[in-house]
């Protein structure tokens, strides 16, 4: 298996242009984001899967949040907004539908999305594509969900930018393994 060396390799790209995944590539792909640890069997892992000029609905649902929650909204910030989802040719919506469960709170829940998207992002990298996770003021509150017409229990953790890298690629960081382990033999 060399599943360690592609989590070894894999690094976050921000600069991302076409071609994206085909969606044989993806359903590859969302199987693995299905494997992520899930406490209870709960399921919570719901994906969006946003491309090309259906981007302009994500854009339009991002001024809807950002109105209702109170922003003003300014020629500069509606720009931002407008053009947000066009920084990858393709776009995850990652949401979490929270249950309420006696043994499984919602962090809990939110962790799993968390590893799924972390399987999303290797399955990704395995096919030779790149991503960036975001999140910011589009995630994280129910003005968002409410304008993805999302059930009110669903929670948007982020946001996976998908493409194929353009230009430089960062050199991966050397991190000294010591600062984060300790071992108790
Ligand atoms: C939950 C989460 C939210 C993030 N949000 C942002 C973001 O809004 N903007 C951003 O530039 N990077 C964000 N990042 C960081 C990038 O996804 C990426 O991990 C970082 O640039 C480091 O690159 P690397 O993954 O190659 O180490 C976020 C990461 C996580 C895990």
């Amino acid at each position: 298996m060399n599943t360690l060396k592609a989590i070894h390799s894999r690094t976050s790209v921000a600069i991302l242009t076409d071609p994206v995944p085909s969606k044989e590539e993806m359903e590859e792909i969302y199987k693995g984001a299905l494997r992520a640890p899930d406490h209870a069997w709960l399921r919570p892992w719901k994906f969006i899967e946003v491309r090309g000029n259906s981007r302009k609905r994500l854009a339009d649902s991002f001024i809807q949040a950002s109105v209702a929650s109170g922003e003003e909204m300014t020629q500069e910030l509606r720009q931002k907004l407008e053009k947000a989802p066009y920084r990858a040719p393709m776009v995850i919506v990652l949401a979490a539908d929270i249950k309420e469960h006696p043994k499984v709170p919602k962090i809990e829940q939110i962790i799993s999305l968390g590893a799924s998207a972390q399987n999303i992002l290797l399955g990704l990298h395995d096919f030779g594509y790149s991503a960036i996770w975001r999140t910011g003021k589009m995630a994280f509150n129910q003005h968002i969900t409410d304008a993805l017409k999302l059930p009110a229990n669903y929670e948007v953790i982020g946001y996976l930018y998908v493409g194929t890298p353009s230009g430089h690629i960062k050199s991966l960081p050397e991190l000294e393994l010591s600062d984060h382990l300790t071992r108790w033999d």
